[in-house]
């Protein structure tokens, strides 16, 4: 058989074979077999040394062309098999989007922040900013501006976590009183500010105190404010957090930064007045302190008390969430435990 006979029933042959497999696998094989170094058109081209000079170009022609074509076939069937296998394996691997997902459980914002949160969408609805302070706090703020000069008894109650002498953690919102006052501009209007934050005690922990905690500042400072001001706030507070029903009493207390002091009890949400545990069978149940900001305050931090006043009150979410929610050990909320805090699911 002369060469070009041999090409062209090797072309059909090869392209026969290369349109039936089915496997990527063999389609490799083929192609080696084909045209690999020891493969069949290598033979042809290695015998066009025996033949005459008018045929060499003629059957080296053919053979480039039927390499390019088998070459090309086994291309294009390679691509197929591709295709196939991709649209095989699609099938295998098909999801069913319909099928419930795995759940991503949600968690919610703590439940001291749900009560800051609470206070400050109520507060910001009445006008007032909310102002962020430092938790390592400089004495002078701290106590200084408050009016608790060094050695002031009342800094006894507060013994707290000096870094150095002048700075420490600061034992409540209150400092923040005297830096919003400092930056004020009264000629441009009132104000009205609450400041919610941790703070630090040196308390030996237990059910009712802890070395950290949270306050809720509020001070709102302009002309003629009067005490008939601060008892409304307290009662909008009171029915905010604890129901529409509940009735405030002031009683006369001590804080260096106000004058006249009150500490705030609200009648008992859970006997409505009548007595039980929650509010030790007296109807009433203390939650904040509060007072008319002393003048020293106002004068310390450049505002003239002569033409200006206000009040100030410190509130404990801590303390509020415990009463709302009867927990009845405020460690609870730092320990971190998820059996306990998933119960204050948000709603809504
Ligand atoms: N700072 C006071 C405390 O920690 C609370 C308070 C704030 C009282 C503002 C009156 C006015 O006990």
């Amino acid at each position: 058989m002369d060469l070009k006979d041999r090409l062209t029933e090797l072309k059909a042959k090869a392209l026969s074979e290369i349109d039936t497999v089915e496997d990527l696998k063999k389609i490799n094989e083929i192609r080696v077999n084909l045209l690999g170094k020891k493969g069949p058109i290598t033979e042809v081209l290695r015998g066009m040394k025996d033949l005459s000079k008018e045929e060499r170009p003629v059957v080296g022609s053919l053979a480039n062309k039927v390499r390019d074509e088998l070459t090309e076939a086994i291309t294009q069937r390679r691509e197929k098999l591709e295709i196939i296998k991709t649209a095989r394996k699609l099938e295998k691997e098909k999801i069913d989007v319909t099928l419930p997902g795995v759940p991503v459980k949600a968690g919610q914002p703590h439940i001291i922040m749900q009560v800051i949160d609470q206070l400050e969408k109520l507060f910001l609805g009445m006008g007032y900013q909310v102002v962020d302070g430092p938790e390592v706090e400089e004495d002078h703020y701290n106590f200084e501006m408050m009016n608790l000069p060094k050695d002031h008894p009342a800094r006894d109650m507060q013994d707290t976590f000096y870094i150095t002498e002048q700075i420490l953690m600061r034992t409540q919102t209150s400092p923040v009183q005297a830096r919003t006052m400092e930056k004020h501009d009264f000629t441009k209007g009132p104000l009205k500010m609450i400041s919610p934050g941790k703070v630090y005690r040196r308390d030996t922990d237990d059910a009712t105190h802890s070395h950290q905690f949270h306050q809720v500042e509020g001070l709102v400072i302009d002309k003629h404010i009067t005490m008939a001001d601060l008892k409304g706030t307290l009662q909008i507070i009171a029915r905010t957090v604890f129901g529409d029903e509940r009735e405030i009493r002031l009683r006369p207390s001590y804080f260096p930064f106000t004058e006249p002091s009150v500490e705030v009890d609200v009648s008992c949400f859970k006997c409505e007045g009548k007595g039980c545990a929650v509010c030790k069978h007296t109807g009433w149940i203390e939650v904040l302190g509060a007072g008319m900001v002393h003048p020293n305050v106002l004068t310390m931090a450049g505002v003239d008390s002569e033409i200006y006043g206000g009040f100030a009150f410190g509130l404990g979410p801590d303390r509020f969430a415990m009463l709302k929610y009867g927990v009845d050990d405020i460690r609870e909320f730092y320990l971190n435990d998820v059996r306990f805090l998933s119960q204050f699911a948000q709603k809504g």
